[in-house]
């Protein structure tokens, strides 16, 4: 009798790890949220004027999170086009500071909204952001001031930046998805459980997963964005038709069974609707580099209504890409390592803001090396410009990726390419946002 548990346990784990797809045969129970749109005062089709109130929910709010932009989680969704100019007025009705950044924006280093050498927006204060949208993607905007406990609390809202060129979508959804109270009341990271591992709570768009309802023979265009503060989310389905990361559409979409979105990472993915449920579901990740055991959970499903055949592929217009080789040297070497174990992390054995601060020439071409010496998985996030992956571990990527944000593995040496057209201080960071908090961020200085 123990002879055969001893097999049966040697046989179960020595077996590679069952990864549990949902059969689509059924849909979800309830039905996608899909946040407010934010209202564009300004009659001027140049301009985006609008104004975001942050501020405390009831205590014991239904929705458990604690904060919102005019009362909703997610935020409003900002729809724009590229050229537009956006002008929004952050009103703090928090009672601590707060600020808002632009995640993955070229913009003025003055509106980039980091309590770097510029205090945040007092309590009672407000602030004009105002800027202009040079680059068309998914986008998302949260707080850089306190910056887990209010995320977490429910601070954060996408910005959609389209091309008016490309073919827009039957259905344009956006899917902001985090885990529901990733910290304790004093701000600290809620522990690990087990081997690194604790139960997610997924929401989307601050609520349920749920289906989406469609015609048969319509297109639909899923922004997702990872608003969570450390949860890893792994995206399978049968054959994903994905078309962009952090910096808009690929030169060519890719056919792929799973993407990754650490934290802070956006995609996109095209769904052609035929007379077939179509479905996307999210997997257990490890980022320790253990093998991630559960089944896979439906996070969207999409259900056709009457008859029609799947439709054409979107014209997205897709950005010209070059691809940069690895020129096999690095100007700014940046070591990331800590562990869970002290609470401490450190880039170049620095804790922000104790940092060395490096300096670049404007208008340089720059080739960044980040190396994760730690035992997990870092996503490693630059502001104000986007960094094309010449190489992980020496080798190149398969195709053209530029990024803003971009998850490093256990022992791995990503070296970014980017012109550094942007003067300014920008922050460069671990987006897990405890992590960033107890020092994994530095500056990087680019000098007129
Ligand atoms: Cu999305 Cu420095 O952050
Ligand atoms: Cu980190």
């Amino acid at each position: 009798m123990r002879r055969a548990c001893f097999i049966v346990w040697v046989a179960c784990c020595s077996a590679p790890p069952q990864l549990l797809v949902p059969k689509l045969t059924h849909s979800l129970a309830v039905e996608m949220v899909i946040p407010a749109a934010a209202e564009d005062l300004d009659p001027d089709a140049a301009l985006i004027r609008l104004v975001l109130r942050a501020e405390p929910l009831p205590e014991g709010h239904p929705s458990g999170f604690r904060y919102a932009y005019n009362g909703q989680v997610p935020g409003p969704t900002i729809n724009a086009e590229i050229g537009q100019t956006l002008e929004v007025q952050l009103v703090n009705g928090l009672s601590a500071g707060t600020t808002i950044h632009w995640h993955g924006l070229h913009l003025p280093n003055a509106m980039d909204g980091v309590p770097w050498q510029r205090d945040p927006i007092a309590p009672g204060a407000a602030f004009t952001y105002r800027f202009t949208l040079s680059q068309v993607g998914t986008f998302w905007y949260h707080p850089h001031f306190n910056t887990a406990g209010q995320v977490d609390g429910g601070l954060y809202g996408a910005l959609i930046v389209r091309d008016p060129a490309a073919q827009a979508a039957d259905h344009d959804l956006v899917a902001l998805i985090d885990d529901r109270a990733e910290v304790e009341e004093d701000g600290a990271a809620k522990r690990a459980t087990g081997h690194g591992r604790r139960r997610r709570h997924w929401m989307v768009n601050g609520a349920s997963p749920g289906f989406f309802n469609a015609a048969a023979g319509s297109s639909v265009r899923l922004r997702l964005i990872n608003v969570s503060n450390h949860g890893y989310v792994r995206l399978v389905g049968d054959d994903l038709r994905w078309i962009a990361s952090d910096q808009g559409p690929f030169t060519a979409p890719r056919s792929v069974a799973e993407i990754v979105l650490a934290p802070g990472d956006r995609s996109e993915l095209e769904f052609r609707l035929g007379a077939q449920l179509l479905g996307l579901s999210i997997a257990p990740y490890s980022l320790n580099g253990g093998a991630a055991l559960g089944a896979a959970r439906l996070l969207f499903a999409l259900r056709p209504s009457g008859v029609g055949a799947a439709p054409e592929a979107l014209r997205l217009n897709p950005q010209v890409r070059v691809q940069h080789p690895d020129p096999g040297y690095a100007d700014i070497v940046w070591a990331f390592a800590g562990s869970d174990r002290t609470g401490k992390w450190f880039i170049n054995g620095r804790r922000f803001p104790d940092s060395d601060i490096d300096e670049v020439a404007l208008n340089a071409t720059v080739i960044l090396e980040v190396r994760n010496l730690s035992p997990t998985e870092h996503p490693y996030h630059l502001h104000g410009h986007t960094f094309e992956v010449v190489s992980r571990n020496g080798v190149a990527p398969p195709q053209p990726t530029y990024e803003d944000t971009i998850n490093i593995r256990i022992r791995e040496r990503v070296r970014l390419r980017l012109i550094a057209d942007n003067p300014g201080d920008w922050m460069s960071h671990c987006h897990i946002l405890p992590h960033a908090e107890d020092g994994m961020m530095t500056v990087l200085r680019v000098v007129p």
